[in-house]
């Protein structure tokens, strides 16, 4: 838990704090695609820390990282306002035709974060690895529809 939280320190600065200084891995992403792609990016270091914890029924860590991806999965339409798809974003013009369906992965998304905490709650693995693996599936879902 105590170890997570500079993570956890570290990806809420990214979102909140971004300069022009931010070497990023898509330079040119600017305003709210950085922003994103910031955040999907601390998305997918807390899925690589479950998967290890996971495994290790590591309870605090997976609490503290599912919590942080329901964080960012409930706040996760604002970070797509209509027509926010310049490049270098690989995000799909068809987000705003269907943004309904859109919306509703990423429900799937906070659902799946929100079983993983309280599986994490009441130390149970098996729960635990189900929800793990419904956000797996849900990131694979939206990608597969919405990102380049
Ligand atoms: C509801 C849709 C949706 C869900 C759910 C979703 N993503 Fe994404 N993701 C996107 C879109 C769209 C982009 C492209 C954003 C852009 O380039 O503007 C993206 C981009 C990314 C990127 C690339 C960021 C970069 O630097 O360009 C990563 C990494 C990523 N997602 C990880 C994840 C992980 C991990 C999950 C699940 C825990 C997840 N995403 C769930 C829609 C989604």
């Amino acid at each position: 838990m105590r170890a997570l939280k500079p993570v956890l320190a570290a990806s809420t600065i990214a979102l909140t704090l971004i300069t022009p200084a931010t070497v990023s891995a898509h330079s040119g992403a600017t305003g709210i695609v950085k922003e994103r792609m910031e955040g999907f990016k601390a998305a997918k270091r807390s899925m690589k820390n479950l998967k290890g914890a996971v495994r290790a029924s590591d309870f605090n860590a997976i609490e503290t990282e599912a919590t942080s991806l329901n964080a960012w999965f409930s706040d996760l339409e604002r970070y797509f306002p209509e027509g926010s798809n310049a490049k270098p974003s690989e995000a799909l013009d068809i987000i705003w035709q269907d943004f309904d369906e859109f919306s509703a992965i990423a429900q799937q998304s906070r659902d799946a974060s929100a079983n993983l905490v309280n599986a994490a709650q009441s130390s149970n693995q098996p729960a635990a690895i189900d929800a793990f693996s419904d956000l797996g599936a849900s990131c694979k879902a939206c990608h597969d529809d919405y990102r380049e």
